[in-house]
């Protein structure tokens, strides 16, 4: 096909006309990575962003799709780094399959998914992660990597977490301490599974919860009559959930292992991970929340339904203090937590009935895969506590970062996969099961009025999602194999990039009368969409919060510089980093 001609004499990007698959033209949005935001367009072609830069600097190739995306945002793909996709668990499966569930994933504007192995007791970790990858590979729509549990502890399963890493692409192991007599692993298992992570280079995770706990409060409640829902966040009150969590913390850092907490669902336990971030000079520990914990909360189990309480049953479980949301949103803010998962584990009422006389037999999980982002946005930014170049931060590219599939995933970007965004921040939807592209008949998130709609979603340079309709094949999504010794984590921690001084640089203020005279939202919507300049670094307007008092929030950069800076600076070693020394190993 015929080149147009370039209106002025500019530098010219080669472009392979002869391919015809899957080019896209994206033109006068506006960019927003985790650093940056700024007006480019994008050219994306076999899967993969070509050029990101002004329409002057490319000539556009013919039979291109052109999409304009003017007055909306372009975001990268969301990866939501926990889901559990037909899962067997609580003697029953989970209902969103992995082709329910990653559709689903890409009509909420989530491109990348990880789920989770998990071996019975004694089953070979090879063998359970064969099984996972004949699931998924045939029916996944968007591409997705996989972590592996260990929920029991020998010699093979040692032996096997190296093959896992050196030959199967898995770089990150999740143990349970809870499911006592199931997945609970004990002290001195943990410190093996740490040891073991941090020698193969794998970033270890906890489910923290004190399981020994749990069985007694389990026995208790049931024996004085208490077998409602209600019972299951009375049995793993926040103090178990943050004991475990400062008990995960220490375990690890003696074994001088990285350690991802996911699931943080109270302000306990996100103090815990805090206090752990600053104790090692933000090193080696993360933390995630779910979309649930943002977006809903525990007064749901005394619901008078049955079903509606128990539909929200997962581990941990929500908090009943209604404050838990607002806070675990600005620990995402503050960078004291990094990423925000759905832990999509989806149970329909006749199996959540499995536990209608005993609730620590309902089936544990809810849904979240496909509203995630949107609940994250609505609760985040457009509440006020989230920067836009944040909510890509805690959606997407500090999950890409922690489990290694940086910057192929997780930015918009040359070379990059083209999984793409186009975010309309001012329509707005309402959340229902009736509507809702999961198979679960039920949604937590109910009439939550969403605004932030992911108009066009694209993964790989396939459009999936367009004019309300998703378009997909199952199989049409890839295994992701995720190296191990992720420069984000292990730089940090073998002192070859400092980190602290990258940290969240938030600076709370306090508004005046002025700011709260106006719409300041709007005004940061209508800034970060007009606003014509180049490369310009987005700094957030301020904006009221939820509670309608004021907006803190300044740009928070955080953790997410680590590695781009790391990338350049990883032979420098701080002897004297400001801030102090850390104490301990790391
Ligand atoms: O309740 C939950 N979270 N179900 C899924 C399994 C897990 O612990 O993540
Ligand atoms: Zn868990
Ligand atoms: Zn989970």
């Amino acid at each position: 096909m015929a080149e147009a001609p370039a209106p002025t004499p500019v530098k010219k990007v080669p472009i392979h006309l002869q391919s015809a698959q899957n080019r896209l033209y994206i033109k006068n949005g506006k960019i927003v990575n985790h650093d940056k935001s700024f007006c480019a367009d994008i050219y994306v072609e076999d899967g993969k962003i070509k050029f990101v830069g002004p329409s002057t600097d490319i000539v556009i190739p013919g039979g291109v799709r052109v999409i304009d995306a003017n007055e909306k945002l372009i975001l990268p793909g969301g990866i939501d780094p926990h889901t559990h996709f037909q899962l067997p668990f609580g003697g029953t499966v989970a209902v969103d399959d992995f082709y329910r569930g990653t559709k689903a994933a890409l009509a909420g504007g989530t491109t990348t998914i990880i789920d989770f192995v998990i071996p019975q007791k004694k089953e070979s970790l090879l063998e359970a992660y064969d099984t996972w990858r004949s699931w998924a590979d045939p029916k996944v729509c968007c591409d997705y990597a996989l972590h592996v549990a260990v929920t029991w502890w020998s010699k093979s399963v040692s032996d096997e977490m190296k093959i896992l890493c050196e030959e199967r692409g898995v770089n990150s192991f999740k143990m349970f301490m809870a499911y006592k007599g199931l997945f609970q692993l004990n002290d001195s298992e943990l410190l093996e599974a740490f040891e073991r992570c941090r020698e193969l280079g794998a970033v270890a995770q906890v489910h923290a919860e004190n399981g020994d706990i749990i069985a007694k409060n389990v026995k208790k409640l049931l024996e004085s009559g208490i077998n409602g829902p209600d019972g299951h966040e009375l049995s793993r009150q926040e103090e178990v959930e943050a004991e475990a969590v400062n008990r995960a913390c220490i375990l690890a850092h003696q074994m001088q292992c990285p350690l991802y907490v996911v699931h943080v669902m109270s302000k306990s336990a996100a103090i815990e991970v805090k206090r752990a971030r600053e104790r090692y000079n933000q090193k080696g520990i993360y933390g995630e929340t779910l979309a649930a914990a943002l977006g809903t909360d525990g007064t749901n189990y005394k619901h008078e339904c049955w079903h509606h309480a128990a539909a929200h049953v997962l581990s941990p479980p929500l908090r009943p203090d209604k404050t838990t949301p607002q806070f675990l949103m600005k620990s995402l803010a503050d960078d004291n937590l990094q990423t925000t998962g759905s832990d999509n584990c989806t149970f329909n009422r006749n199996q959540k009935e499995l536990g209608r006389d005993d609730f620590s037999k309902i089936p544990n999980g809810v849904n979240g895969v496909e509203d995630r982002m949107s609940v994250v946005w609505e609760k985040g930014v457009h509440a006020g506590i989230l920067d836009p170049c944040k909510f890509v931060a805690v959606t997407s590219t500090n999950a890409a970062k922690i489990f290694n599939l940086y910057p192929q995933k997780g930015r918009i970007a040359v070379g990059s996969d083209a999984d793409i965004l186009i975010w309309n921040p001012k329509t707005t939807r309402r959340i229902s099961a009736k509507t809702h592209y999961q198979a679960c008949d039920f949604n937590i998130f109910e009439g939550m009025v969403c605004h932030g709609v992911p108009e066009i979603v694209i993964a790989k340079g396939r459009i999936c999602v367009e004019n309300d309709a998703v378009r997909v094949a199952e199989g049409q999504g890839t295994f992701l194999p995720t190296s191990v010794f992720p420069p984000f984590v292990y730089n940090a921690l073998n002192g070859r990039a400092e980190n602290h001084d990258d940290m969240d640089q938030t600076n709370h203020k306090d508004v005046t009368k002025e700011d709260l005279d106006i719409d300041l939202f709007t005004k940061a919507v209508d800034d970060i969409l007009i606003e014509p300049k180049e490369e310009s670094v987005y700094t957030p307007s301020k904006a009221p919060r939820l509670d309608g008092q004021k907006n803190m929030q300044e740009s928070t950069f955080s953790i997410s510089e680590e590695l781009d800076k790391s990338e350049k600076r990883s032979c420098i070693r701080v002897r004297n980093p400001p801030g102090g020394k850390s104490s301990g190993f790391w």
